[in-house]
């Protein structure tokens, strides 16, 4: 093995450690770690392709930096370590239903990495996805669903979620969020970046579906407001 394939490996245990440290905790927390138990993650399967930097590696180094929570510091250590193995990519609107219109914020800085799944750059699964994922600073990720079960381990500090009704709730750094399939979720972030674990169950291949709310067009101009 590589010192680079190592280093993979090492961030996909300590997320998997983060896991089994919260079994019990939340169904899609048990239902993520049987999947994964089926699963030869073993160092002999490591895919080894050539990593790929991106456009936002500030903002990913910000938000890498302020990985802080004392339950994080392991995958916080590992991520470090490993950015610059990994093969970075932003979404598309190829994810999405024709037309979909997913804000400038959004359009301007999302990125995710893959770490188990079907491109992946640690371990293939032909559908079952798991990844880092960040979002810029001040962004509105738009009311969607999505057949694919997801959950997500909020590493950055604070982060605002809603499901489905109008209403905002902060979560903390080590929280954990789970979307069954089908149930609409949407997500914004403050003044830091947003970084997160985030998981697709099955069905990886399905497509985003936007949720039209009326309210989009002011929180972006709230949130773009932040700090000025
Ligand atoms: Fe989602």
């Amino acid at each position: 093995m590589t010192d680079k394939q190592n280093r993979i490996q090492a961030l996909i245990s300590s997320i998997v450690n983060y896991l089994k440290a919260h079994r019990g905790c939340l169904s899609g927390v048990d239902i993520t770690l049987d999947k994964l138990a089926g699963m030869n993650l073993s160092d002999e399967r490591l895919i080894d392709i050539p990593s790929q930097s991106t456009r936002h590696d500030e903002v990913l180094s910000n938000a890498i930096a302020g990985i802080v929570a004392p339950e994080l510091v392991d995958i916080a250590i590992c991520l470090k370590a490993a950015k610059d193995d990994l093969v970075w990519r932003e979404d598309n609107a190829q994810f999405y239903q024709q037309g979909a219109d997913l804000g400038k914020g959004y359009t301007k800085c999302n990125l995710h990495t893959l770490l188990i799944g079907s491109d992946a750059c640690g371990h293939y699964h032909p559908d079952f996805s798991l990844g880092i994922f960040m979002l810029g600073p001040r962004t509105l990720y738009r009311d969607h669903n999505h057949e694919a079960p997801e959950l997500y381990v909020n590493l950055s500090d604070k982060s605002g979620w809603r499901f489905g009704t109008r209403d905002w709730k902060d979560y903390p750094a080590g929280s954990l969020i789970w979307n069954p399939s089908g149930a609409t979720h949407a997500t914004r972030v403050y003044e830091q970046p947003f970084i997160s674990v985030f998981v697709w169950l099955e069905n990886v291949s399905s497509l985003c579906k936007l949720v039209l709310c009326d309210d989009w067009e002011e929180i972006e101009h709230e949130l773009a407001r932040l700090g000025s």
